[in-house]
């Protein structure tokens, strides 16, 4: 959405990343995955660094770059949970994370988001032990049962990533709420479809209608929504961030 000119030049500033998550990015981009953006990862690492979450968590894992990304720039005592349903993608991740230099602190929850959500606010507890209908497995990462036995999934996060079937975000957002804590940060990407959402729902196709219609209504419970702070920025895709609001 910003001159390529002006990107190119934004990304030459980046340092490198390492080693291990530039050959992910590389294949994921090779084999056609959709992961997050430079200027999006620039922006998620700034985040993290500045917040320190304990407790992350991820809707839409894909082949897990940006929760391995996320792993490497969050703070050594945090963990990550990311979702994901999808077989394809779910192979790749696992063997993704096993051989991740932090695989110990990820735990990929794996299921449809709208009914692992649910069973995150409803049930009292989900241990890494075991799972609940709806939840269909619990991968972690060798190492990982360690770090991940005495916690619950259901406890808040301070820090919720949301990257995956855009016109679900508004079923999902009650759910994140209530998992999000009170002084959590909550990231939304792909807001702005190309810049697509600006336009009127007349110039856009048939088959993308609902989509637009979908994002337009999520953005403005965002923005409008009187428990909530946000602020859209035109980064990767677009990025929502929001917070609770306070007095
Ligand atoms: C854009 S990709 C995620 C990219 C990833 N965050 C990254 O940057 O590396 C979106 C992912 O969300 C998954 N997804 C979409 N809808 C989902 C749902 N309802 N439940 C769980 N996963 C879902 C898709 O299968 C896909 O792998």
């Amino acid at each position: 959405m910003i001159d390529e000119r002006i990107s190119e030049y934004l990304r030459s500033l980046e340092r490198d990343m390492p080693e291990y998550l530039e050959q992910l990015e590389k294949r994921a981009l090779r084999e056609e995955v959709p992961i997050i953006r430079k200027d999006a990862q620039a922006l998620l690492r700034f985040l993290l660094q500045m917040k320190r979450p304990k407790r992350i968590l991820e809707v839409g894992t894909a082949v897990g770059f940006s929760c391995m990304y996320m792993s490497e720039y969050m703070p050594a005592d945090a963990k990550i949970a990311t979702i994901e349903k999808v077989q394809m993608r779910i192979v790749p991740a696992k063997e993704n994370f096993a051989g991740a230099p932090r695989a110990e602190r990820i735990a990929l929850l794996i299921g449809d988001a709208a009914e692992v959500l649910r069973v995150l606010c409803e049930a009292d507890e989900v241990k890494a032990t075991g799972t609940e209908e709806g939840l269909r497995e619990i991968y972690l990462p060798a190492g990982a049962c360690s770090v991940w036995q005495q916690a619950s999934f259901t406890e808040k996060y301070d820090f919720i990533f949301m990257d995956a079937a855009k016109g679900q975000y508004m079923n999902f957002l009650p759910y994140l709420l209530k998992l999000l804590a009170p002084d959590g940060l909550f990231v939304t990407d792909n807001v702005l479809q190309e810049g697509s959402i600006a336009d009127s729902k007349f110039s856009i196709t048939r088959r993308d209608r609902t989509i637009h219609m979908r994002m337009r209504e999520y953005l403005y419970e965002l923005t409008h929504n009187d428990a909530l702070n946000t602020t859209v920025l035109p980064v990767g895709d677009g990025m929502a961030l929001t917070t609770f609001k306070t007095n």
